[in-house]
């Protein structure tokens, strides 16, 4: 998912000729899962159309401090769309835009919603290239820079002036990836690898048979897509389940204890952060049949033996590692929780409450307690499994803080 998934995006438009590239810039950040608003300057109305940035951005183009709607002055308000922001984006910012930025010449609605603005802001200079190369144009992209906002590069290459040089606008592509990385690289998991465990694991007993479990996944999916969205790169090992993970999660399906075993420790190591949300069969079948066991063959029991501990494992292992585990108790739940933490040497264990309606297996809410090293217990209200893996990943940084 991208970074732009769920953004507001307020895109300002300035009168030069790049705003024919603004209705891509519309389209990319929509297709990204961004909401789009306009503001125009007067005069990019004559490089572009308000109709056809409406249409694509399914909102109404403001450009003037008021407009008549039946009959009526009505006030579009700079202050109200600037609070709307999650972003800024001024493409193109001409000459004239820029310098009235610097100085807060607040004479058309652009200028004043930008002053509005406690958003981050970014700027894509567009102009010819002697323009760009102006001493005055290059001091008021410092100041720009230096008061806070983004000021993104220019293109180099043929300019509608026939001159070919510095100054066009960056490509809208070009613009979203620079925005997409410069945000990503705010992100607090931004270059770290999380593990995650999730899912059931299936125990062979014959070709058809097996031993496994309710869990659904959802707990580990959900902590896959919440550590993916703060900027992580997550590797997500997942046992049989229906559920479908982001495209960008590095996803493995194993089924068995020992696949789930395998593929964890083959990653540990280069992990920072390693959460065993799986519910792994605790016993798997001594002997599996090459066969399916018939009816007939007078079969009464199934000799069972111990999987392997992928969490304790890794424990073992841990060096610069966090390492989360989860624990499901039916008697004595925090004081085997916690026991769980010293066994497994983890940094912290999240208790799942077995015994609360509308918790648990297969369902989509939880309810958990996340208890540190230090024995804090923090007790979390029932609610989904992606509020509650926002709040175990809150606890995580505020541990690793
Ligand atoms: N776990 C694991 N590998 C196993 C068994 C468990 O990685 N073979 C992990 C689970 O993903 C979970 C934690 O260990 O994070 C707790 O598992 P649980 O089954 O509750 O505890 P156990 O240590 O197996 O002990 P017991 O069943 O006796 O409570």
């Amino acid at each position: 998912m991208s970074v732009l998934s769920g953004k507001k995006i307020l895109l300002g438009i300035s009168g030069g000729i790049a705003a024919y590239k603004s209705p891509l810039i519309v389209r990319l950040l929509k297709s990204l899962g961004a909401e789009v608003k306009i503001v125009m300057t007067p005069s990019a109305k004559d490089f572009v159309t308000p109709l056809t940035l409406s249409t694509l951005s399914n909102h109404p183009v403001y450009s003037t401090f008021t407009e008549e709607l039946y009959d009526n002055p009505v006030w579009n308000d700079h202050v109200a769309l600037g609070k709307w922001a999650d972003l800024l984006l001024i493409a193109p910012a001409t000459s004239n835009t820029l310098s009235a930025m610097v100085h807060a010449k607040c004479n058309n609605l652009l200028i004043a919603t930008y002053l509005s603005c406690t958003c981050p802001v970014y700027i894509a200079p567009a102009m010819d290239l002697d323009m760009y190369a102006h001493p005055a144009n290059q001091q008021n992209l410092k100041e720009l820079n230096r008061i806070g906002n983004k000021v993104l590069s220019v293109g180099e290459g043929f300019l509608a002036s026939g001159l070919h040089g510095k100054g066009r606008m960056l490509e809208p592509e070009e613009i979203i990836r620079h925005i997409s990385e410069d945000l990503e690289s705010g992100l607090p998991l931004y270059g770290k690898k999380v593990l995650i465990t999730a899912g059931p694991t299936y125990e062979p007993i014959d070709p058809v048979r097996f031993i496994g479990n309710h869990s659904s996944g959802k707990m580990g999916f959900a902590l896959a897509e919440e550590a993916r969205q703060l900027g992580a790169h997550v590797t997500l090992i997942s046992g049989p389940t229906v559920l479908v993970a982001s495209p960008d999660i590095d996803r493995h399906n194993v089924l068995t204890a020992q696949e789930m075993y395998a593929i964890a420790l083959e990653y540990f190591a280069e992990t920072d952060i390693a959460i065993a949300a799986a519910a792994v069969a605790d016993f798997k079948p001594l002997n599996v049949g090459d066969q399916k066991i018939k009816k007939e063959s007078g079969f009464q029991s199934i000799e069972l033996e111990k999987t392997l501990d992928i969490l304790a494992e890794m424990g073992k292992r841990k060096q610069k590692q966090f390492l989360l585990g989860f624990a499901l108790e039916t008697e004595d739940e925090i004081s085997n929780a916690i026991k769980k933490i010293k066994s497994k040497n983890l940094d912290a264990i999240v208790l799942n409450s077995l015994n609360e309606h509308g918790a648990g297996f297969s369902v989509d809410s939880n309810k958990v307690t996340y208890i540190d090293q230090n024995e804090t217990i923090i007790p979390f209200e029932l609610k989904s499994k992606i509020l509650v893996a926002k709040d175990i990943f809150s606890q995580i940084l505020t541990q690793n803080a």
